[in-house]
């Protein structure tokens, strides 16, 4: 009989071995020597629970909202890039899998299925869609329209990748879209001859570098905020003073994220950054986070720090991988039992006692 999979790390295991080298190479890796790639999972265990204990909590709930809609579980599916590398129905399976759990799905931008696709196949589903702004800004507008006419509820701008991030394991297996792929949401006619003639085969780094403006500023976030009635998510920022420039341009929310650390090697894992932008936004805006949650307690502890939402990339992938939407929605629903786990056997019943003063760094109990 095969062997049950339980958790995360029971899929990742699995899916590393299920996968092609190439795709393998491309969901697992992290920039440069992979220092953050490992701290951002390293860094969950400096923090221990402190439980309460002895509060009735025969009557409980994970549920929660974003951005006004209610959500199962502060725990949401990230944007990752060519999800049909996982599964024959890749972004399709996995907003599928999202809609049954009941929650946000978002959709990356270079996605193997197209906006409407993923509209059909999970239609009252909550779907955020995740932008670049362009070389040729009109690719960004076509897409973000595209999204709003779909019933795409946010727009999620991706503000730290003016450029691609080095990631040794892909330029060593030169690691290019497989050419039964396509770039689903450039294939239209108005876009660039070069993403329509040869979507497939997209090259990460050269063609990114080329799709991408390296310019980008604090005035193409008000450009996009011009552009939609949406609300916008600034997602990539990694301190204090970026999240107050955001706050400032009109974001509705914060997303803590080091691109799942495909980025600079070097930055500070999320869970370290997240409490310095809670406390400079002070509730003015929402604020998420990703990057290496893997476990309830680990969702756990983002919470008492303050964010409002846990997304996940990598594990989604795993999922998809084993099993289509059906592995997808087993890891929404492993996390939310993890999760709800968690806060029985803490004293919460619902997420919003999931206090500050309930997660404490590792270090104070050897000044004790
Ligand atoms: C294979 C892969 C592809 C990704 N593609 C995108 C993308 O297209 N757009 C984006 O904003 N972030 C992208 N990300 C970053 C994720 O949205 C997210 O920040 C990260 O995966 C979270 O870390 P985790 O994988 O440890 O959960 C990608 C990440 C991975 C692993």
């Amino acid at each position: 009989m095969a062997r049950l999979l339980v958790c995360v790390s029971d899929y990742e295991k699995e899916a590393r071995k299920l996968l092609p080298f190439n795709a393998l190479s491309y969901y697992k890796s992290g920039a440069v020597d992979e220092v953050t790639l490992k701290e951002n999972k390293d860094a969950m265990n400096r923090w221990y629970i402190r439980p309460r204990l002895l509060r009735d909590m025969s009557q409980r709930s994970t549920s929660t909202t974003i951005l006004g809609h209610t959500v199962s579980a502060p725990i949401g599916v990230a944007p990752t890039a060519m999800q049909r590398m996982a599964s024959t129905d890749g972004e399709c399976a996995n907003a599928r899998a999202a809609a049954r759990f009941g929650t946000v799905f978002t959709m990356s931008t270079y996605s193997t299925s197209s906006i409407e696709e993923v509209a059909q196949h999970a239609p009252s589903s909550l779907r955020f869609f995740q932008v670049h702004i362009y070389k040729d800004r009109e690719v960004t507008a076509k897409q973000v329209r595209r999204a709003e006419a779909a019933g795409f509820s946010a727009v999620v701008l991706t503000v730290d990748a003016p450029i691609p991030g080095i990631r040794r394991e892909d330029v060593r297996t030169k690691f290019t879209l497989p050419s039964h792929l396509k770039l689903a949401n450039f294939l239209t006619n108005n876009m660039s001859s070069r993403m329509k003639t040869s979507a497939a085969g997209f090259d990460v780094f050269k063609d990114v570098k080329s799709l991408h403006d390296p310019s980008l500023n604090w005035g193409d976030v008000a450009w996009l905020k011009r552009l939609t009635k949406l609300p916008i998510v600034l997602k990539g920022i990694l301190t204090a003073k970026d999240a107050l420039l955001g706050l400032e341009a009109g974001a509705a929310a914060i997303w803590v994220s080091n691109h799942g650390a495909r980025r600079v090697d070097g930055v500070p894992p999320t869970i370290e950054a997240l409490p310095e932008i809670v406390k400079a936004v002070d509730g003015r805006c929402e604020v998420y986070v990703d990057g290496g949650f893997s476990s309830g307690t680990h969702i756990f502890t983002a919470l008492a720090l303050g964010a409002q939402m846990v997304f996940l990339g990598r594990p989604l992938l795993w999922g998809l991988t084993c099993e289509g939407e059906e592995g997808a929605y087993n890891i929404l629903n492993i996390l939310q039992q993890e999760l709800d786990s968690t806060m029985v056997l803490s004293g919460c019943a619902t997420v919003k006692d999931i206090t500050r003063d309930m997660v404490i760094r590792k270090e104070y109990y050897s000044r004790l």
